[in-house]
């Protein structure tokens, strides 16, 4: 029998536990700095060093972290599910967990490319993008992730993909950051979604919803062992 398709969306939340800081809660990255100064084309161009050093040490944190439990419980979930996830975070968690499908709407933070063509993406060896570092074609390397107001190039196919969603489920996001949040509308009415948060980032948004307001590590193996059994019933 043809698997079911869950699409997963995940944010800063689901690698808390990994030691990862999220954007917007209290001690969050946006507290200590200010996005505009260091995630943003503008910042770039007037204080190269201050941006690269901020995604030097989040890559520096990103090296000493592990995956937790909520990335190895999705992994599980393929046993029973085609499992694709769509991650806002440029961590590369879900992937070291073994995750076979992962698409990244943000950028991912061990890749670097050049500020001349943006399709010259390579990955980096240790933690550390330095101002002179450059591509094979001269040009300073930049970080590969999307800064806010620049284009989403992944938002179209990670559409696509929610709309052949049989299950959705949410896990950390504040879905405060568009075209991302907007992706739960793209859902077929009627398929069941799960939200995981601690705090509630906005229920209000995912009609017919269920929220389970736990810390990821534990409500994704549960909700995960949940779905597993449901799999199995229809199965027999
Ligand atoms: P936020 O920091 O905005 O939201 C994190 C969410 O995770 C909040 O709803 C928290 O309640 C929740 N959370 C905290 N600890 C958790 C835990 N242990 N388990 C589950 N949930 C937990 O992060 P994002 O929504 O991912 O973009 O932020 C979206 C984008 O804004 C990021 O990709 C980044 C940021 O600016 C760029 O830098 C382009």
């Amino acid at each position: 029998m043809k698997k079911k398709r869950v699409v997963v969306l995940t944010g800063a939340g689901i690698s808390a536990e990994s030691g990862i800081r999220t954007f917007r809660d209290s001690g969050g990255l946006w507290e200590e700095y200010d996005i505009m100064e260091v995630a943003t084309p503008e910042a770039w161009e007037r204080n190269m060093e201050l941006v690269l050093e901020f995604y030097n040490q989040r890559r520096k944190q990103l090296l000493e972290a592990r995956p937790n439990a909520a990335h190895h419980a999705l992994v599980d979930l393929e046993k029973g599910y085609d499992v694709r996830i769509i991650t806002q975070n440029v961590d590369d968690l879900h992937e070291r967990a073994g995750s076979a499908q992962v698409m990244h709407l943000h950028g991912e933070l061990r890749k670097v490319r050049s500020t001349l063509d943006e399709r010259l993406v390579e990955t980096l060896a240790g933690w550390e993008l330095k101002k002179g570092d450059r591509c094979r074609l001269g040009s300073q390397l930049r970080p590969h992730i999307v800064w806010f107001g620049e284009p989403v190039p992944m938002i179209g196919p990670a559409s696509e993909l929610c709309t052949t969603a049989d299950i959705l489920i949410i896990i950390g996001t504040s879905l405060n950051v568009y075209p991302a949040a907007g992706l739960v509308h793209y859902v077929r009415s009627g398929t069941p979604v799960y939200l995981i948060d601690p705090d509630d980032p906005g229920m209000a948004q995912i009609a017919g919803g269920t929220f389970i307001r736990e810390r990821a590590g534990e409500g994704t193996p549960r909700l995960v062992r949940q779905l597993l059994e449901q799999a199995a019933s229809i199965e027999k």
